[in-house]
């Protein structure tokens, strides 16, 4: 009976972001540290990227010019938020650094990274260019590296990640580096929609279980 059931229910898209919010709650709710988040996130996030079709259409819209960033959710005491970043073939960030730990979990496409290390004498390049593929999933934080560009890897189609922050990231102050004289720059990047998933309407599986019981008992 439970299996009729689940098989005849209105598929519930955003049910893994929501496994995830409520995921990383918990682990926020446990005052858990950077290195907890950056081990028990990024398994949070691989499974959260393992399948695309939770991602609606307005959070992956791309802009002519500039890479987009949407807000998917935000805690409310602001612990940590989660974003869709679609680039348009061949957009790219300047090099800029967080603040605060970062997880980047790559949905579609495929993304290059490139990391950078600020020495007395400027920015340092820090090995070479990262392909990050589609399913993989990088870490940022000021303890395990913070400076880095990212790049859609591709030239001719768009690449989307999905990126959790310690923190509101979109309203954090953070810097933009001159990769020539190794100057930083304050900025904030604030968000590209004014709208998020609602990630809690669940009432049309809960409406297909009152019809389904009502034709039961009928
Ligand atoms: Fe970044």
């Amino acid at each position: 009976m439970a299996d009729t059931l689940a098989k005849t229910l209105p598929a519930d898209r955003l049910r893994p972001l929501r496994e995830a919010v409520r995921a990383l709650t918990r682990l926020a709710d446990g005052q858990s540290s950077e290195a907890v988040f950056l081990t028990e996130g990024r398994e949070i996030l691989a499974q959260l990227i393992s399948q695309d079709d939770w991602l609606e259409d307005d959070f992956r819209r791309t802009h002519p010019e500039y890479y987009q960033q949407y807000l998917l959710y935000c805690d409310p005491h602001e612990r940590f938020s989660l974003q869709s970043f679609v680039w348009g073939p061949g957009q790219s960030t300047p090099i800029h650094d967080h603040t605060v730990w970062g997880l980047v979990g790559v949905l579609q496409g495929a993304e290059s990274c490139m990391r950078y290390r600020q020495t007395a004498e400027g920015l340092v390049p820090e090995g070479s260019t990262v392909i990050l593929e589609r399913g993989s999933v990088d870490a940022v934080s000021p303890t395990v590296g913070d400076i880095h560009k990212v790049s859609n890897a591709f030239s001719d189609r768009t690449s989307i990640s999905i990126h959790i922050y310690g923190a509101n990231i979109g309203n954090t102050r953070r810097h933009v580096f001159d990769v020539n004289t190794g100057a930083q720059k304050d900025f904030v990047s604030g968000y590209s929609f004014n709208r998020l998933p609602n990630l809690w309407d669940q009432s049309a599986g809960i409406r297909a279980q009152v019809h389904q019981g009502a034709s039961a008992s009928a």
